[in-house]
């Protein structure tokens, strides 16, 4: 897979993706990194790439001329490697919500290249946005002060789930959300911590017993604390009766 990063800041991109599971997978060779400055694409002295917005207001707006170059020069450096072109993505806090089922999508369009578009001030003149960009994903409900960490959050949700990119301990089909649930608890040694003990299913042997705690588990989790996700998906099989059961114990004070 390749991805193209447009930033002011590419070390950020470049340093980030240099460690854990992307760097990893990375120097596998299992994707490709491209990061793309639109200060490079700049002509006067300064290198400007930001202007005072139309119509007046707090902040400034980068303009539209480097960032279309910084996006022109990535989409030729993935047609030149022989990779065809995929979508562009502008990170933002006006975009729809980045989800397991949308990072999946990517996922299984990993032959395309995909260029992000992470933007700084105010935002990126609309005229750019509308002309180049396919998408326009948020991270959350949130703002950040960049698009660069939403477009690495979205770099290591896709770099994960490319075959090869995990062990198997590390398996992305037992990660929350797979299933659309929520993941879990987990516990490893001490046996003792701090006058507490694992759950006793835990330490028993019985491996049809642990996989039915642990989907007991994320079924009340997030009935618990992701109510949505149960609306969205429904229970299915022998949910409903894990779920009982689990809010029986939860109303007992078990853990
Ligand atoms: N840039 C600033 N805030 C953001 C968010 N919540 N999602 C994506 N990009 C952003």
């Amino acid at each position: 897979m390749r991805i193209d990063v447009v930033t002011i800041f590419p070390a950020m991109i470049e340093d980030a993706c240099a460690h854990g599971v992307t760097g990893r997978a990375r120097s596998r060779g299992l994707w490709q990194l491209g990061v793309w400055n639109p200060r490079d694409f700049t002509a006067d002295a300064h290198r400007t790439v930001d202007d005072r917005p139309y119509g007046g207001g707090p902040g400034m707006v980068m303009m539209p001329g480097p960032i279309a170059a910084a996006l022109h020069a990535a989409r030729d450096a993935q047609a030149v490697a022989g990779v065809a072109r995929g979508p562009t993505i502008y990170l933002s806090p006006t975009g729809v919500p980045l989800t397991h089922a949308r990072v999946m999508e990517l996922v299984s369009r990993r032959e395309y290249g995909l260029t992000l578009l992470a933007g700084r001030y105010e935002g990126i003149d609309q005229r750019v946005l509308d002309a180049e960009v396919d998408l326009e994903v948020s991270i959350g409900d949130f703002v950040v002060s960049g698009g660069e960490l939403p477009a690495l959050l979205l770099i290591d949700a896709l770099v994960r789930q490319l075959p090869g990119a995990l062990n198997d301990a590390e398996s992305a089909a037992q990660d929350s959300f797979a299933d659309g649930l929520l993941d879990c608890p987990h516990y490893t040694r001490p046996e003792r911590y701090d006058a507490t003990g694992v759950p006793a299913v835990l330490l028993s042997g019985d491996h049809a017993a642990i996989w039915r705690w642990r989907r007991k588990q994320a079924v009340g989790r997030t009935w618990q604390r992701r109510p949505d996700l149960i609306e969205r998906r429904g229970l299915r099989a022998d949910e409903p009766a894990l779920l009982a059961e689990y809010q029986l114990e939860a109303s007992r004070g078990a853990p």
